[in-house]
């Protein structure tokens, strides 16, 4: 084993949640710019797509879980308008630093997601934008969105995931094992993007996500992969909202 101490585990891809969070405190300022290299600018696009799936309309209050910089909170925003509202929260002070200077309109809050101070049912929909596989108890984390949500509202999530099948799986190979730690020590952190890897890794693969969005009381649980599959967007709805019309409600007379 190595001596390396927190590297250690990053090098797992499970870190302790003090950790998680000084590792997002330190990346903060580099946060935005690794993504859009890191992508290609495709994580915008990513994000529309996760805000779309959350069904949200004018009025509605939304929640997103592990917001860090905001832009998943920010895409949220612009469907909800006007009148009603986007709570962003994340444990890193530093990343709620930076959504706060792009967004100063949204409510940006420190919280955590394995305990989220907000009541049952508060949200119309909970979405969480390439947290989950950072969390340190994930069924835990899930259970806490499906809580906060009312009835019939959406928990979407957002995440990488590890495709299966060549050419994809040789591509993310080369570019998640080798460019991304490179990248990171230009960046002049590569503990933290030694763990990304890792941590993609370790996380469940899309049917193994869904059997834990159910065991956290969500139900109608649905993904679709894009970006060639290394990208997993997954929604499931929580149970007790109005029923879905059935086809034969209103006969023809
Ligand atoms: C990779 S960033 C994703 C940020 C943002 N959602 C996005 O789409 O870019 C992961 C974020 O999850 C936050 N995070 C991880 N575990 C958390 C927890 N238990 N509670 C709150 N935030 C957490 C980190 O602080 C970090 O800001």
């Amino acid at each position: 084993m190595s001596d390396r101490g927190p590297a250690a585990t990053a090098d797992r891809g499970t870190l302790p949640e003090p950790q998680v969070r000084a590792m997002f405190d330190r990346i903060a300022r580099v946060y935005d710019l690794m993504n859009s290299v890191m992508t290609a600018g495709l994580h915008h696009a990513w994000r529309r797509r996760a805000a779309d799936l959350a069904e949200v309309a004018p009025g509605d209050r939304v929640l997103d879980v592990a917001t860090g910089t905001g832009d998943l909170a920010i895409e949220l925003a612009r469907r909800v308008a006007p009148g009603g509202e986007v709570v962003g929260t994340d444990f890193s002070e530093e990343m709620l630093v930076h959504a706060r200077g792009k967004a100063p309109d949204i409510r940006f809050e420190w919280g955590n997601a394995l305990e989220l101070p907000y009541a049952d049912g508060e949200f119309a929909a909970a979405t969480v934008g390439f947290g989950a596989r950072n969390f340190s108890d994930l069924q835990q984390g899930l259970s806490e969105m499906a809580r906060v949500v009312r009835p019939g509202g959406h928990v979407v999530i957002l995440e990488i995931t590890t495709p299966q099948r060549p050419p994809l799986s040789t591509f993310f190979s080369l570019w998640f094992d080798r460019l991304v730690p490179m990248i990171g020590k230009v960046a002049g952190d590569s503990d933290a993007y030694d763990y990304l890897p890792n941590s993609v890794k370790r996380f469940p693969e899309p049917a193994g996500l869904a059997a834990v969005m159910e065991r956290a009381g969500l139900e109608q649980i649905r993904w679709v992969l894009t970006a060639g599959g290394i990208i997993a967007l997954h929604v499931g709805t929580k149970p007790g909202g109005p029923a879905a019309p059935s086809v034969n409600a209103n006969p023809p007379a």
